[in-house]
């Protein structure tokens, strides 16, 4: 099929602004093929709650507003999320993480068992499950807090044995990494991955892509690659850049995300960018997470990562136009 995803050369002048966005003709996968996909999904996960309440008077300790709590809502955020997005595609996934011996940890496997998402959890007595507190009150938010620590060093070398285990069973390994811990062995999971011929892709965090040498498939967003190769000048500057990096940590391919200016991949077969597709956007947290899922469920679907790239594309500019709900399933991305 010519040109059959949207895709067209890299532009000389920054993508999006001026580009239009011709309806593309995307692949249709049957519902079988990606029943049939299996990703495993590594990383570290952490449950996202909302207090909701309202303010009416300040406090007579501190000049703050007091809010009373009136609704809770719970999430599962980060490698959850991820897992979560590629089951709602259609797709088998499994979930491997450590969570504590907590109130969160407990929620997580609740909303886990209810995701559809299969949970290979790591238990750590010690460890503060990731949660992100975030207390609002008429659609503001006041507060954010966090609690989180790094999970203990037995407990990630279970989690690396159980790996083993898992990989035989799995077509896509995934990695998503919030630079929390449960990453800590992620070099030695990529070279067990490639050594078994599975395909590998990393949702990158930090300045130190060292640790994610000979992933098939890394998917910065801007900031995360600004932060590993500076700053680029032109798009011409960016491919340079971009070549040089995948060819010393030996990446297969890169795919950036580009919020509003949509998505670039380089590999081998050259650039190909594919420009945003949202008609609306009501809210863009966790796009990537649908973007790398997606990636995922097609490439264990047996798609091309062109293909998938594609497909990936449009599930973001369906995601980022809803709010609440982060992620796309199968009707919404082939109807
Ligand atoms: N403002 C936007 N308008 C249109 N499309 C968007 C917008 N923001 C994001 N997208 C779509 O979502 C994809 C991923 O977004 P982005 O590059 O912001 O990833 P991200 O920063 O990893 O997201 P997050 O970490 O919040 O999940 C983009 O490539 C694009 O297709
Ligand atoms: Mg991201």
């Amino acid at each position: 099929m010519p040109n059959p995803l949207n895709f067209r050369p890299m532009p000389e002048t920054t993508p999006g602004a001026a580009a239009s966005t011709p309806a593309p003709q995307l692949t249709v996968v049957p519902r079988e093929r990606l029943a049939a996909a299996r990703v495993l999904v590594v990383g570290d996960v952490m449950l996202d709650r909302y207090w909701f309440g309202d303010v009416n008077r300040i406090s007579p300790e501190a000049p703050v507003p007091v809010v009373l709590v009136q609704r809770q809502e719970d999430r599962l955020g980060g490698a959850a999320n991820v897992a979560r997005n590629a089951v709602a595609l259609g797709a088998q996934a499994g979930l491997l993480c450590v969570v504590g011996h907590d109130e969160p940890g407990e929620r997580i496997v609740q909303l886990l068992n209810e995701s559809g998402v299969k949970p290979y959890l790591e238990r750590d007595p010690a460890l503060l499950t990731t949660i992100k507190l975030r207390v609002l009150s008429r659609q503001q938010q006041l507060l954010r807090v966090d609690f989180e620590n790094s999970p203990a060093h037995e407990v990630l070398l279970a989690g690396l044995a159980r790996f083993d285990e898992l990989l035989p069973s799995h077509d896509v390994i995934l990695m998503s990494d919030y630079a929390k811990g449960g990453l800590t062995h992620v070099t030695q999971m990529i070279s067990k991955a490639n050594a078994a011929g599975k395909p590998v892709l990393v949702d990158p965090k930090g300045d130190d892509w060292e640790r994610y040498r000979g992933a098939t498939l890394i998917t910065p967003n801007r900031a995360e690659l600004r932060e590993v190769v500076g700053q680029w000048k032109s798009e011409e500057d960016l491919l340079a850049r971009v070549t040089k990096l995948r060819t010393d940590l030996e990446f297969k391919a890169l795919l950036l995300t580009r919020s509003e200016e949509g998505m670039t991949l380089f590999s081998d077969d050259g650039v190909l960018h594919a420009s945003a597709v949202a008609r609306e956007v009501y809210d863009v947290s966790g796009a990537g997470d649908t973007v790398i899922a997606t990636l995922a469920a097609m490439l264990g679907a047996g798609l091309t990562l062109v293909e998938a790239v594609g497909l990936a594309n449009r599930a973001a500019g369906i995601v980022v136009g809803k709010l609440g709900t982060a992620t796309v399933d199968y009707d919404e991305l082939f109807h």
